[in-house]
């Protein structure tokens, strides 16, 4: 069997082993996935010794996506526009460092929750690594508007600098800055990309931003809706939690690693069901 594993600290309550046996029984691949715990500091050690003992490739989380990145030889566009690694491929002396998570998030809008992104006005709440990861596979979706507002708007401001020339070629406008920047008529997604729902802090939002028509997404999950999603069905929007997109960035990348794209629908499903 090949060798993979996902790498983090802590990492015992990941549900990556249990999504990617899930794929590997449902394609055939003679696919091996565990976890693997890595010292804080020998992050990069903790991967030769998986490479030495013949891994082919690693799902990297918490909080070693930036090492990744530094550690890969060879990085795709949407991991360099990330600035992160979330998924390493080893052949030989090569490193080849992904970023699966946005394309995750994208899949689960479009595919899963049935919204379309071309030509949509999109906010995105949040300019840390969870939302810059997120910029380059939604501009791809030709949305007719993206907004990036955060409560530091300086980093949204520098984001906006960083994907302009994406956007221009998408043709879709990016803006970005603080909480003043928000539109005050509904949009049609909302994406919370603010690690204020770990502490159950709602980032700053103009409450006629959500309405009927607005799916708002978090980023998190868990088994009770996180109080951002409490808020915007309490203003008409529809709300969905970011279980989705944990299952669509495995999915994607068993395909970076095997070249077969397993069906994420049932493993949801069963997912979902634990979680309650
Ligand atoms: P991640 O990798 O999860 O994105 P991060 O890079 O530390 O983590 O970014 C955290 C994001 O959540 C930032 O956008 C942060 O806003 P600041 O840039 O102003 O710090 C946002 N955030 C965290 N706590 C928040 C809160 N209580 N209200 C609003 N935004 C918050």
């Amino acid at each position: 069997r090949d060798l993979y594993a996902v790498v983090g600290n802590p990492i015992a309550h990941s549900k990556s082993p249990f999504i990617h046996a899930r794929f590997a029984e449902q394609t055939g691949e003679p696919v091996e996935y565990r976890h693997l715990l890595a010292p804080r500091d020998r992050f990069a050690e903790t991967v030769r010794l998986f490479v030495a003992a013949g891994g082919l490739g690693l799902n990297v989380t918490v909080p070693f996506k930036l090492e990744a990145h530094a550690l890969a030889n060879s990085l795709s566009a949407r991991a360099a526009a990330a600035g992160a690694v979330n998924t390493l491929r080893f052949d030989g002396e090569r490193i080849y460092g992904d970023n699966t998570d946005g394309v995750g998030l994208v899949r689960d809008i479009e595919a899963n929750l049935g919204m379309p992104l071309a030509d949509t006005r999109i906010l995105l709440l949040g300019a840390g690594g969870a939302a810059r990861g997120v910029v380059l596979p939604i501009l791809e979706r030709k949305p007719r508007s993206l907004t990036i507002v955060n409560r530091t708007a300086e980093k949204a401001e520098a984001l906006v600098a960083q994907f302009a020339a994406a956007a221009h070629e998408a043709r879709a406008a990016l803006t970005g800055g603080g909480a003043g920047l928000v539109g005050s008529s509904p949009y049609d997604l909302i994406v919370n990309a603010t690690a204020g729902s770990l502490d159950a802090a709602l980032p700053e939002c103009d409450a006629r931003a959500f309405g009927r028509g607005t799916l708002a997404y978090d980023m998190m999950y868990g088994a009770q809706p996180t109080v951002f999603m409490q808020h915007a069905k309490s203003l008409g929007a529809r709300a969905a939690d970011g279980l989705g997109m944990l299952v669509e960035q495995a999915a994607e990348s068993f395909f970076v690693w095997r070249a077969v794209r397993p069906a994420s629908a049932p493993v949801l499903a069963e997912l979902r069901t634990m979680l309650a």
